[in-house]
Protein backbone atom coordinates (compact mmCIF):
# COMPACT_ATOMS: atom_id res chain seq x y z
CA UNK A 1 0.00 0.00 0.00
CA UNK A 2 1.15 3.34 -0.71
CA UNK A 3 1.35 5.48 2.24
CA UNK A 4 1.80 9.85 1.64
CA UNK A 5 3.27 11.91 4.53
CA UNK A 6 1.79 15.47 3.23
CA UNK A 7 3.58 18.41 4.22
CA UNK A 8 2.87 22.74 4.45
CA UNK A 9 -0.41 22.76 1.96
CA UNK A 10 -0.90 19.51 1.76
CA UNK A 11 -2.28 19.04 5.45
CA UNK A 12 -5.52 16.76 3.30
CA UNK A 13 -5.53 14.85 -0.08
CA UNK A 14 -8.96 15.63 -1.15
CA UNK A 15 -8.82 13.43 -4.30
CA UNK A 16 -8.49 10.71 -1.83
CA UNK A 17 -11.65 8.61 -1.75
CA UNK A 18 -11.84 8.00 2.39
CA UNK A 19 -12.91 4.83 3.32
CA UNK A 20 -11.54 5.07 6.91
CA UNK A 21 -9.53 6.66 9.91
CA UNK A 22 -7.67 5.28 12.63
CA UNK A 23 -5.70 6.39 15.26
CA UNK A 24 -2.70 4.62 15.73
CA UNK A 25 -0.01 5.23 18.85
CA UNK A 26 3.27 3.40 18.88
CA UNK A 27 6.60 2.42 20.96
CA UNK A 28 7.99 6.04 19.80
CA UNK A 29 4.63 8.52 20.70
CA UNK A 30 2.09 9.85 18.56
CA UNK A 31 2.43 10.32 14.97
CA UNK A 32 1.34 13.84 13.70
CA UNK A 33 -1.97 13.10 12.90
CA UNK A 34 -4.61 9.99 12.89
CA UNK A 35 -3.82 7.93 9.69
CA UNK A 36 -7.15 8.15 6.90
CA UNK A 37 -6.95 5.01 4.77
CA UNK A 38 -8.73 5.23 1.34
CA UNK A 39 -8.20 4.96 -2.43
CA UNK A 40 -6.56 7.18 -4.34
CA UNK A 41 -6.07 6.74 -8.21
CA UNK A 42 -6.16 2.71 -9.09
CA UNK A 43 -4.90 2.14 -5.67
CA UNK A 44 -5.02 1.44 -1.91
CA UNK A 45 -3.72 4.58 0.30
CA UNK A 46 -2.88 6.28 3.80
CA UNK A 47 -2.62 10.01 3.83
CA UNK A 48 -0.47 11.55 7.06
CA UNK A 49 -0.58 14.94 7.91
CA UNK A 50 2.99 15.74 8.54
CA UNK A 51 2.37 19.22 10.76
CA UNK A 52 -0.89 17.74 12.13
CA UNK A 53 -4.49 18.52 10.57
CA UNK A 54 -4.75 21.53 11.55
CA UNK A 55 -0.84 22.78 10.70
CA UNK A 56 0.49 22.95 14.54
CA UNK A 57 3.18 20.92 14.76
CA UNK A 58 6.70 22.64 13.81
CA UNK A 59 9.15 20.76 11.42
CA UNK A 60 11.39 20.05 14.49
CA UNK A 61 8.80 18.90 17.11
CA UNK A 62 7.40 16.45 14.25
CA UNK A 63 7.37 13.11 15.70
CA UNK A 64 9.32 11.52 12.39
CA UNK A 65 9.52 8.24 14.16
CA UNK A 66 6.18 7.70 15.29
CA UNK A 67 5.17 8.87 12.15
CA UNK A 68 7.42 6.25 10.56
CA UNK A 69 6.90 3.28 12.40
CA UNK A 70 3.04 4.43 12.30
CA UNK A 71 2.83 4.03 8.64
CA UNK A 72 5.13 0.63 8.55
CA UNK A 73 2.33 -0.83 10.96
CA UNK A 74 -0.87 0.23 8.82
CA UNK A 75 0.88 -1.91 5.58
CA UNK A 76 2.59 0.68 4.17
CA UNK A 77 5.31 -0.93 0.97
CA UNK A 78 6.36 2.62 -0.02
CA UNK A 79 6.41 5.81 1.14
CA UNK A 80 5.66 8.88 -1.00
CA UNK A 81 6.63 12.04 0.93
CA UNK A 82 5.70 15.77 -0.39
CA UNK A 83 7.59 18.43 1.21
CA UNK A 84 7.43 22.24 0.10
CA UNK A 85 11.07 23.87 -0.45
CA UNK A 86 13.04 26.93 -1.44
CA UNK A 87 14.78 27.43 -4.59
CA UNK A 88 18.10 27.82 -4.30
CA UNK A 89 19.60 26.93 -8.00
CA UNK A 90 19.25 29.52 -10.82
CA UNK A 91 16.43 29.31 -12.75
CA UNK A 92 14.10 27.16 -10.53
CA UNK A 93 10.95 29.22 -10.30
CA UNK A 94 7.81 29.05 -7.21
CA UNK A 95 5.59 26.00 -8.59
CA UNK A 96 8.59 24.11 -9.96
CA UNK A 97 8.20 20.19 -8.81
CA UNK A 98 11.08 18.51 -8.17
CA UNK A 99 11.89 14.81 -7.28
CA UNK A 100 15.19 14.80 -5.36
CA UNK A 101 17.72 12.50 -5.43
CA UNK A 102 20.62 13.53 -3.08
CA UNK A 103 19.93 15.27 0.83
CA UNK A 104 22.32 17.05 2.96
CA UNK A 105 20.92 17.21 6.48
CA UNK A 106 21.76 20.26 8.43
CA UNK A 107 19.63 19.06 11.54
CA UNK A 108 20.04 18.70 14.58
CA UNK A 109 18.57 17.56 17.73
CA UNK A 110 15.84 15.48 16.23
CA UNK A 111 15.38 11.41 16.89
CA UNK A 112 16.59 10.29 14.11
CA UNK A 113 17.13 6.49 14.49
CA UNK A 114 15.42 3.58 15.96
CA UNK A 115 18.39 2.05 16.89
CA UNK A 116 19.59 3.22 20.28
CA UNK A 117 17.66 1.48 22.42
CA UNK A 118 19.96 0.19 24.99
CA UNK A 119 20.68 -3.56 24.35
CA UNK A 120 20.35 -3.41 20.67
CA UNK A 121 23.45 -3.91 18.49
CA UNK A 122 24.72 -0.72 17.39
CA UNK A 123 23.14 -0.48 13.18
CA UNK A 124 24.62 1.64 10.48
CA UNK A 125 22.38 1.77 7.34
CA UNK A 126 23.58 2.53 3.72
CA UNK A 127 22.48 6.04 2.75
CA UNK A 128 24.58 6.55 -0.48
CA UNK A 129 21.50 6.96 -2.61
CA UNK A 130 18.79 8.14 0.20
CA UNK A 131 15.41 8.15 -2.30
CA UNK A 132 14.43 4.54 -3.64
CA UNK A 133 15.82 4.76 -7.88
CA UNK A 134 12.31 2.87 -8.40
CA UNK A 135 10.14 4.76 -6.71
CA UNK A 136 11.23 8.11 -8.11
CA UNK A 137 11.28 6.32 -11.15
CA UNK A 138 7.33 5.76 -10.58
CA UNK A 139 6.55 9.20 -9.41
CA UNK A 140 8.44 10.37 -12.68
CA UNK A 141 6.77 8.20 -15.22
CA UNK A 142 2.98 9.65 -13.35
CA UNK A 143 3.79 13.33 -13.46
CA UNK A 144 4.98 12.39 -17.52
CA UNK A 145 1.14 10.38 -17.77
CA UNK A 146 -0.40 13.30 -16.54
CA UNK A 147 1.74 15.96 -18.12
CA UNK A 148 3.10 17.61 -15.56
CA UNK A 149 6.24 18.34 -15.30
CA UNK A 150 9.04 17.50 -12.65
CA UNK A 151 12.81 17.59 -12.26
CA UNK A 152 15.06 14.72 -12.10
CA UNK A 153 16.94 15.31 -9.75
CA UNK A 154 17.62 17.61 -6.73
CA UNK A 155 19.76 18.16 -3.94
CA UNK A 156 17.58 18.74 -0.84
CA UNK A 157 19.43 20.67 1.86
CA UNK A 158 17.45 20.13 5.35
CA UNK A 159 17.35 22.80 7.83
CA UNK A 160 16.42 22.60 11.40
CA UNK A 161 14.41 25.85 10.92
CA UNK A 162 11.26 26.71 11.79
CA UNK A 163 13.13 29.89 11.02
CA UNK A 164 14.01 30.73 7.00
CA UNK A 165 17.57 30.97 6.48
CA UNK A 166 19.64 34.00 6.19
CA UNK A 167 21.23 35.02 2.46
CA UNK A 168 24.66 34.03 3.73
CA UNK A 169 23.49 31.00 4.92
CA UNK A 170 21.93 30.55 1.43
CA UNK A 171 25.26 31.08 -0.13
CA UNK A 172 26.51 28.38 2.38
CA UNK A 173 24.18 25.59 0.96
CA UNK A 174 24.72 26.50 -2.57
CA UNK A 175 28.57 26.13 -1.82
CA UNK A 176 27.68 23.18 -0.62
CA UNK A 177 25.71 21.90 -3.57
CA UNK A 178 22.32 22.24 -2.54
CA UNK A 179 19.54 23.15 -5.10
CA UNK A 180 16.71 23.23 -2.89
CA UNK A 181 16.20 23.96 0.67
CA UNK A 182 13.48 22.55 3.44
CA UNK A 183 12.56 21.63 6.88
CA UNK A 184 11.61 17.96 7.06
CA UNK A 185 13.46 15.87 4.96
CA UNK A 186 15.24 14.30 7.87
CA UNK A 187 15.69 12.41 9.55
CA UNK A 188 12.32 11.47 7.77
CA UNK A 189 14.07 9.60 4.81
CA UNK A 190 16.78 7.66 7.28
CA UNK A 191 13.80 6.59 9.61
CA UNK A 192 12.44 5.21 6.23
CA UNK A 193 15.36 2.90 4.93
CA UNK A 194 16.19 1.66 8.96
CA UNK A 195 12.90 0.09 8.51
CA UNK A 196 13.70 -0.72 5.17
CA UNK A 197 10.83 0.83 2.96
CA UNK A 198 11.00 2.64 -0.33
CA UNK A 199 10.65 6.34 0.18
CA UNK A 200 10.81 9.39 -2.27
CA UNK A 201 10.55 12.58 -2.07
CA UNK A 202 8.05 15.25 -3.92
CA UNK A 203 9.21 18.68 -3.62
CA UNK A 204 7.29 21.94 -4.68
CA UNK A 205 8.96 25.13 -4.75
CA UNK A 206 7.29 27.52 -3.05
CA UNK A 207 9.29 30.57 -2.76
CA UNK A 208 13.14 31.74 -3.99
CA UNK A 209 15.12 31.18 -1.54
CA UNK A 210 16.61 33.91 0.82
CA UNK A 211 18.75 36.44 -0.62
CA UNK A 212 17.58 34.81 -4.36
CA UNK A 213 15.69 36.70 -7.32
CA UNK A 214 12.44 38.07 -5.53
CA UNK A 215 13.47 37.01 -2.40
CA UNK A 216 16.45 39.35 -2.23
CA UNK A 217 14.83 41.73 0.08
CA UNK A 218 13.02 38.89 1.92
CA UNK A 219 10.55 36.50 1.24
CA UNK A 220 7.02 37.65 0.37
CA UNK A 221 4.59 35.15 2.60
CA UNK A 222 1.44 36.32 0.68
CA UNK A 223 2.59 34.82 -2.65
CA UNK A 224 3.50 31.48 -0.64
CA UNK A 225 0.21 30.45 -0.08
CA UNK A 226 -1.40 30.99 -3.90
CA UNK A 227 1.87 29.09 -5.01
CA UNK A 228 1.39 26.01 -2.50
CA UNK A 229 -2.25 25.59 -3.42
CA UNK A 230 -1.64 25.20 -7.42
CA UNK A 231 1.29 23.39 -6.81
CA UNK A 232 -0.25 20.93 -4.50
CA UNK A 233 -3.24 20.39 -7.32
CA UNK A 234 -0.66 19.23 -9.30
CA UNK A 235 1.19 17.01 -6.92
CA UNK A 236 -2.01 15.47 -6.19
CA UNK A 237 -2.62 14.45 -9.58
CA UNK A 238 0.52 13.04 -9.84
CA UNK A 239 0.26 10.87 -7.00
CA UNK A 240 -3.52 9.46 -8.05
CA UNK A 241 -1.55 7.96 -10.99
CA UNK A 242 1.58 6.20 -9.71
CA UNK A 243 1.87 2.91 -9.74
CA UNK A 244 4.25 1.39 -7.28
CA UNK A 245 7.06 -0.49 -8.44
CA UNK A 246 5.93 -4.10 -8.56
CA UNK A 247 8.65 -5.85 -6.18
CA UNK A 248 10.08 -5.03 -3.14
CA UNK A 249 12.85 -2.69 -4.49
CA UNK A 250 16.87 -2.99 -3.51
CA UNK A 251 16.87 0.14 -2.56
CA UNK A 252 19.49 1.33 -5.03
N1 LIG B 1 13.61 27.52 3.36
C1 LIG B 1 13.35 26.44 4.14
N2 LIG B 1 12.21 25.76 4.07
C2 LIG B 1 11.28 26.17 3.19
C3 LIG B 1 11.48 27.30 2.37
C4 LIG B 1 12.72 28.00 2.45
O1 LIG B 1 12.97 29.00 1.75
N3 LIG B 1 10.37 27.43 1.61
C5 LIG B 1 9.52 26.42 1.97
N4 LIG B 1 10.07 25.65 2.93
Amino acid sequence: MLAIIGGSGLSQLSNLDVVSREIVRTPYGEPSSVLTFGRLGEQEAVFLARHGHRHTIPPHKVNYRANIWALREAGASHIVSVASVGGILTGLMPGDLIIAHQVIDYTWGRASTFFEDEGNPVTHIDFTEPYDARLRESLLEAAQAVEITARDGGVYAVTQGPRLETAAEIDRLERDGAEIVGMTGMPEAALARELEIPYAVVNLVANHAAGRNDSRQGIVFDRLEAVLLEGMEKVREILARVSLPKEESANV
